[in-house]
């Protein structure tokens, strides 16, 4: 990597920096394992992280109680299982300490607090020009652009919050928040808190406000697939990846939701009503994320989380819900999801949709053209980010070792020119 120019211009320092190698935008799981692929391959590469750390969801944007919900043979990456002590279902901070010894086991070092403002293919050169702003340093923030060959996205899924409006929000009054800045269901002890979403993550921040003896009420607007985590001791996750192999999708939903009724009873009568299509249909389709019930289920039975409809309006202390219903609560948790960030900074229109999300789907969403990657873009969590920086790396290295011995061949040549005119 060599910087190219120097100093300042207008309000930001200004560097140039040719990356003879791919820049990996991202940190995360997904960044990390394209990285390590790289390096037992000899590819040099740049990771570029906006946060201060690596897996900065799982560090700062995940509430206390949160564990893995697939046993941890689904979720470690390439060529580093997890350590044999850890549970099944590794915690949160287990997960963090693993990716912590992943990056140092492969000596992967991002640039970290430099936040990637844009990223554009310049056909001229037919090389890939990606803009930051770094933070790092100095008060000032310094503008780099960092010049390669290869681009792989690894900003995530779930990059950004989404945060819906709603009719009076701004009268309410309350604490407002969205789960991702939720810890734990301490400081709500003794509130009515109304919990918007009722995915894998308003079904956990439920549960945990119950566990601290707060009074949730859990909005499910439309329907939702509720699974239970395990079947006779085996994970329901393992049984359907079993089960897929000999069945079509339709008819392991089948058994999924026979199963499920079975152990889990009818949910639709406390007002969890089950989408018309099957829950793995609905997430190769859709993007829908199942929720593996964890116990949240059971409080919804005994009445401790109130399953309310669809929100009409707020007002002071106060919502209103399409049945008319007019709840007092104190506080308002947003689970509402997640989104990519892709469109706001990936100048390109070709292999992403205008979502953020490769076009092409599973297997086939990881490779783009000039040079263009993507990883963890497949909807399948962690094992999906894993698939793909195996092929992501695997390629790059191979026109980069191609590319590398021309390079080398020409230079020899010409030295050999430059020797033969003496
Ligand atoms: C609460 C929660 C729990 C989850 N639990 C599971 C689970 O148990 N199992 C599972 O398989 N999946 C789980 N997931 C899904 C999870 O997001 C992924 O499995 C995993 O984190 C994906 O890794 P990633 O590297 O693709 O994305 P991320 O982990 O989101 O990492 C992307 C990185 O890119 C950085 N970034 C984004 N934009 C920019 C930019 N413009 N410039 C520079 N850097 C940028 C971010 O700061 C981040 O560090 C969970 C998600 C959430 C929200
Ligand atoms: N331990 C774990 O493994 C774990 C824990 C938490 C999250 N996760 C993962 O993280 C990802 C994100 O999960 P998530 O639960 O945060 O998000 P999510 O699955 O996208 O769920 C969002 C929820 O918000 C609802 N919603 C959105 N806008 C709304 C509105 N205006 N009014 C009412 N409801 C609204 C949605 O309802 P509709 O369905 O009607 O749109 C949905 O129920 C998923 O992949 C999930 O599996 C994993």
């Amino acid at each position: 990597m060599f910087p190219t120019s120097g100093p300042t211009h207008g309000f930001f320092a200004h560097r140039c920096v040719w990356v003879n190698g791919p820049v990996i935008v991202g940190a995360g799981p997904s960044g990390l394992a394209v990285g390590a692929g790289l390096k037992r391959q000899g590819v040099p590469f740049v990771i570029l992280e906006r946060a201060n750390c690596i897996a900065s969801l799982w560090q700062n944007r995940t509430y206390d109680r949160l564990k893995l919900h697939l046993p941890k043979q689904f979720c470690q990456l390439p060529d580093f299982p997890f350590p044999e002590e850890f549970p099944e279902y590794p915690t949160k901070y287990q997960f963090i300490s693993y990716l912590a010894s992943y990056a140092k086991h492969f000596d992967i070092n991002p640039h970290f607090n430099e936040i990637v403002q844009s990223a554009k293919y310049d056909e001229t050169f037919g090389l890939w020009r990606v803009k930051t702003i770094s933070t790092s340093s100095s008060d000032i923030p310094s503008e780099v652009e960092y010049i390669c060959k290869w681009l792989v996205v690894a900003t995530g899924e779930n990059a950004e919050k989404v945060l819906p409006e709603f009719e009076g929000l701004q009268d309410f009054g309350g604490h407002v928040m969205h789960a991702c800045d939720y810890k734990s269901g301490e400081s709500f002890h003794g509130k009515r808190v109304l919990v918007v979403g009722c995915g894998n993550s308003g079904m956990e921040v439920s549960l945990d406000l119950c566990n601290h003896n707060a009074s949730p009420s859990m909005v499910v607007r439309s329907s939702v697939h509720v699974l239970p985590r395990e079947v006779l001791g085996r994970s329901t996750f393992e049984l359907a990846v079993t089960m897929m192999k000999w069945l079509p999708l339709w008819m392991v939903d089948k058994v999924l939701l026979l199963l499920s009724r079975l152990i889990l009873g009818n949910v639709e009568k406390y007002g969890l009503k089950r989408p018309c299509l099957g829950p793995l249909q609905l997430k190769d389709t859709q993007g829908k994320t199942p929720v593996l019930d964890i116990g949240a289920l059971e409080k919804i039975r005994s009445g401790k989380i109130k399953v309310v409809p669809g929100i009409k309006r707020f007002s002071s202390g106060k919502v209103e819900l399409v049945n008319s219903e007019i709840l007092e609560i104190d506080s308002v948790i947003l689970a509402t999801g997640y989104r990519s960030n892709v469109p706001s900074w990936l100048k390109e229109n070709e292999f992403f949709t205008e979502d953020g999300i490769p076009k092409n789907p599973f297997p086939n969403g990881w490779k783009g053209n000039a040079g263009l990657y993507a990883v963890g873009f497949t909807r399948r969590g962690l094992s999906g980010a894993s698939l793909d920086a195996m092929s992501v790396a695997l390629d790059i290295a191979k026109i980069w070792k191609e590319e590398t011995k021309q390079k080398k061949k020409t230079v020899a040549a010409r030295h050999r020119r430059c020797i033969s005119h003496f």
